[in-house]
């Protein structure tokens, strides 16, 4: 794969400072080093800076730096759209806060429509983040990057017009158990597909994954993986300003990313979330870099057949 770097330190949609030290975490975790040895091409293209934007005013008075994230948006749409070009391109987005995926997801889905292939996208993450510019309390804009992306109202002039959309139908998330009642409503006949905490305990990751994973092999699918550190058990990623307890265990994640590998389809990636601010010692950043290294092929034996 040709590894493209690309770091974002946007911190304007979380609820509090650090997540512009996480590309830099990133790199000092060693995230070249892991890709290079599994003998991917790796190039860090450097950090993304936002685009210039206009004051403006919402009515919704709880909103926070909604011109710096809009003017995240545009820029990272232009990003995420350049990076994808060309054949085994496998762009890694290092945030940076959640809101950065509002321009990854639509820049991603419009390479994928000229490429006339379906974009599918993995969302690995306590929250859905499917808030409108209406529907959000906190104000905290890392809350609504999926359902820009997928097309919900209210976006227009405050956010760029998408240069594409995401279908809701190719979403699968998973992970989710914290979600607030006007994300409930709209989740309901979004045609997203959820799997939250109750199922991974009820049926496993296998069965879960194994049928959205079979869509996207069957459908010549992209597929894009959007890792928030907040997916994680607290106690295992404690570096990331949003914990919510009874997260993913530490084997639960790794057989993702084993699984996601073996489809051979995974074209792009948001590692986001991380303040290294609040991490210990630098360990949510070596977990992620090591999920990442699993999902881009480090295992223990080979296996003769796929496991998905
Ligand atoms: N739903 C909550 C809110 O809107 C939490 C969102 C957390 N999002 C995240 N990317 N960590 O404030
Ligand atoms: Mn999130
Ligand atoms: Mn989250
Ligand atoms: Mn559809």
């Amino acid at each position: 794969k040709q590894c493209r770097l690309v770091g974002v330190p946007v911190q304007d949609g979380a609820g509090r400072l650090g997540c512009e030290m996480g590309p830099s975490a990133y790199r000092t975790a060693g995230i070249a080093k892991a890709l290079s040895e599994l003998g991917h091409s790796v190039t860090d293209l450097g950090n993304v800076a936002p685009r210039p934007q206009r004051p403006m005013a919402h009515g919704n008075a709880a909103l926070k730096f909604l011109p710096e994230v809009a003017g995240w948006t545009a820029a990272l749409t232009q990003v995420a759209y350049e990076a994808s070009a060309g054949q085994d391109a496998m762009p890694i987005f290092m945030g940076g806060d959640h809101s950065l995926a509002a321009g990854t997801l639509t820049g991603l889905a419009q390479r994928a429509a000229e490429m006339r292939r379906p974009l599918f996208v993995l969302w690995l993450d306590a929250h859905p983040d499917f808030h409108t510019l209406e529907t959000t309390e906190s104000g905290n804009l890392h809350g609504v990057p999926m359902a820009y992306a997928t097309g919900l109202a209210g976006f227009d002039g405050y956010f760029p017009p998408p240069p594409a959309r995401l279908d809701p139908h190719n979403v699968c998330m998973m992970g989710i158990r914290s979600v607030d009642p006007a994300e409930r409503r709209a989740l309901e006949t979004s045609g997203i597909t959820i799997h939250d905490m109750r199922k991974i305990d009820e049926h496993g990751i296998v069965a879960l994954l194994r049928p959205f994973l079979e869509r996207v092999v069957e459908a010549d699918g992209l597929l894009h993986v959007s890792l928030d550190v907040d997916f994680l058990d607290p106690g295992i990623a404690p570096g990331v300003g949003t914990t919510v307890p009874g997260g993913a265990t530490f084997r639960e994640a790794h057989l993702i990313m084993e699984m996601l590998h073996d489809t051979g389809l995974v074209s792009s990636v948001d590692l986001v979330e991380l303040n290294p601010f609040l991490d210990e010692r630098g360990r949510t950043a070596t977990l992620m870099v090591e999920l990442l290294a699993s999902l881009m092929g480090r295992r223990v034996l080979d296996y003769p057949t796929r496991s998905f």
